[in-house]
């Protein structure tokens, strides 16, 4: 049996401004995955698509031009860049990341399939070239990407990303726990990025700013991050969620979900990802994460994962 995976991942600062160059700092959420499964099928079949959790089945059909499916798409591109014709197969796709909930389902989904059909072709290729595979299949979902969810995903390690550079990562003064939770309300991101891109182009002198903050706060976070200062970086969360609002793209469940967090001792919270719905994240010491994880359900959330960055693990 040939399967693949990829992880979720989180947004930790930097969301939406990173669309226009500013930093941002992202993780793989490694327990949260999507496996793909190829099954060999009698020649002549051709190659097909199960979407398990949405019950479709894709026959790929490669000599399509316009192919708007993200499935098709990132099947479409691996084989061209491979120069191979589509194996007689069934790839079925499972996955554990809700989709529209800012945690790179898509971007997973994709990864998976890729290194999947990578595999069965015994091709393997590059992160570098299934990265650039993966942002162009990401612009079908977000319309214009930044390219820190495949990155993220591709890569599986913490990123510090700026848009068109070499990526970097960074590493870890103190664990940060982090309670990520889930408002249960689905979002998509195209729409969040799309809202954003017009506040940026209508009202320049007022959202310029609000990016320029939100940079100075991502650099001042990696050097949190790098020195054990979580209580810095927690402070830092809070104002990146305060300039998030500013940018719509937060909703009423989030702000309940952030607030419940922070009266309950979080160090720090804020939305993370696409935001208007998705989950929000909350910075707490192994003391409070009991506490913080009940006030988010009590507040309404739907789910709450616990996941550590470790000291070692950047
Ligand atoms: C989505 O996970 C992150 C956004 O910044 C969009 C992007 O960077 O492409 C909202």
């Amino acid at each position: 049996m040939i399967a693949a995976s990829a992880s979720a991942k989180i947004i930790l600062l930097g969301e939406h401004a990173v669309v226009y160059g500013v930093p941002a700092i992202a993780i793989p959420v490694s327990d949260l995955r999507v496996y793909a499964t190829v099954k060999p099928e009698p020649s002549g079949k051709g190659l097909c698509i199960a979407a398990e959790d949405l019950n479709q089945v894709l026959p790929v059909q490669v000599d399509a031009e316009q192919v708007d499916n993200a499935l098709l798409l990132t099947v479409k591109l691996v084989l061209a860049r491979l120069h191979v014709s589509p194996p007689d197969a069934t790839i079925a796709i499972r996955s554990q990341i809700p989709p529209a909930s800012g945690l790179g389902s898509g971007a997973a989904v994709s990864t998976a399939l890729g290194r999947a059909l990578c595999m069965m072709l015994d091709q393997p290729l590059s992160r570098e070239d299934l990265n650039a595979i993966i942002y162009e299949v990401e612009k079908v979902h977000h319309g214009t990407p930044s390219g820190i969810d495949n990155t993220v995903i591709v890569y599986e390690q913490p990123v510090y990303y700026v848009r068109d550079q070499a990526i970097q990562t960074f590493s870890v003064g103190a664990p940060l726990h982090l309670l990520i939770a889930d408002t249960g309300k689905g979002a998509l991101t195209k729409v969040a990025v799309g809202a954003v891109r017009e506040l940026v182009t209508q009202e320049p002198e007022r959202i310029n700013p609000i990016l320029d903050s939100i940079r100075v706060l991502v650099i001042q976070a990696r050097s949190a991050i790098e020195t054990g200062d979580t209580r810095t970086l927690g402070r830092l969360m809070n104002a990146n969620h305060m300039y998030l609002r500013e940018l719509t793209v937060s909703s009423d469940e989030l702000d309940q979900l952030v607030d419940a967090a922070q009266n309950a001792g979080a160090l720090g919270a804020k939305l993370s990802g696409g935001g208007r719905g998705g989950n929000m994240i909350a910075l707490v010491t192994p003391e409070t994460c009991e506490t913080v994880e009940q006030a988010l359900i009590t507040a309404g959330a739907v789910r709450v994962i616990r996941t550590t960055l470790e000291e070692e693990s950047a």
